[in-house]
């Protein structure tokens, strides 16, 4: 004889539901990524993303200044220059007066420490060729050539007033040597939430559009195969060897397995971005009305909480904290 035990008493109302959830979502957990376009009189709506924009520096202020104020834990920038502004080696992206270094300047003395400011420490945005990093003679994306870039980049959102960076190249050794650049330029402040486990992900899709990527070929010299877990762990282990502040799995939803994994053995916070292929086949499903879009949207970020993020990027976070506070 089995004794009578019912699960189901622990979900019988809403308010015991309440009581032993496990996993809590709340507004600071969400950071919520930003275009600022150069050159832009208006705010562009990206065809591939509804609802997410590349912004004016005015209308960034007044997007960011409003996710702060719904209670979102940071923004992510994202600098999209001119086309006539890319070159091969990614010049805006270390301009002091380049797009994104601007819109930096621009949120920072208008937020000051109110939220936490962070920027996307990576080129592809900003070269004529769409790579993350500089060429080779033979076409080849160079480690070691890109990291000084990298270093510059680094320097100059730190002048301009970001408070943590986002290396997203995937070159090696970045962290460490951005970092080495920092401390020697005197920000040692300034951290670094490092893309340690970023895959070559197809679902990045959107994100080509909405920075008007000149990518043509893919990333799967630098980036993860999405066949391997026990490479995440490696970089993560070598990230934080190299003095990550915090660290990333990219993407979220199709690589919660590796987040688990990160999050169990990470002695510092992890972050896990929920990429613009997520967020458009959730707005397109619903669009189409074939899911409950709201109720899709919280599950998503609910279980990216549940695999071990301590933090989530997400293009709702301004909504969705406005939701939950
Ligand atoms: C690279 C970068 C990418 C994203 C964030 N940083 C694109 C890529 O690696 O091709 C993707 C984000 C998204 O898809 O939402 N700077």
């Amino acid at each position: 004889m089995f004794p009578d035990i019912r699960p189901r008493r622990l979900r019988s109302t809403p308010a015991i539901r309440r009581l032993v959830a496990e996993t809590s979502l709340e507004p600071r957990h969400l950071v919520l990524p930003m275009f600022v376009a150069d050159g832009l009189s208006e705010p562009r709506e990206i065809a591939s993303m509804p609802g997410v924009y590349q912004h004016t520096a005015d209308s960034l202020r007044a997007a960011a200044t409003e996710a702060v104020a719904a209670g979102v834990g940071g923004v992510m920038l994202f600098g999209v220059p001119r086309p006539e502004d890319k070159d091969a080696a990614g010049t805006a992206a270390t301009d002091p007066d380049g797009v994104l270094n601007r819109a930096l300047r621009s949120l920072r003395s208008e937020l000051g420490d109110s939220t936490v400011l962070m920027a996307d420490t990576c080129l592809d945005e900003f070269t004529d060729h769409g790579h993350c990093g500089v060429l080779t003679d033979s076409g080849v994306v160079d480690n070691d050539a890109t990291l000084e870039r990298y270093a510059e980049m680094a320097v100059a959102q730190a002048e301009a007033g970001a408070h943590l960076l986002g290396p997203s190249g995937m070159m090696d050794g970045q962290i460490g040597f951005i970092r080495a650049a920092l401390d020697e330029a005197g920000h040692t402040e300034v951290g670094q939430l490092a893309y340690s486990a970023k895959y070559a992900s197809a679902f990045y899709g959107p994100f080509r559009e909405a920075v008007g990527s000149s990518l043509e070929g893919d990333r799967r010299t630098y980036q993860q195969d999405p066949a391997n877990r026990r490479e995440s762990l490696h970089e993560v282990d070598l990230d934080l060897a190299e003095g990550a502040d915090m660290v990333m799995v990219k993407p979220a939803m199709s690589y919660l397995d590796v987040l688990r994994e990160v999050a169990d053995r990470s002695p510092v916070p992890v972050a896990a971005y929920q990429i613009s292929g997520e967020y458009s086949m959730i707005t397109a499903a619903a669009q189409n009305g074939w899911i409950d879009r709201d109720a899709a949207i919280l599950e998503s970020l609910v279980a990216i909480r549940r695999a071990g993020a301590d933090i989530v990027l997400t293009y709702w976070a301004a909504e969705v904290a406005g939701r939950l506070s």
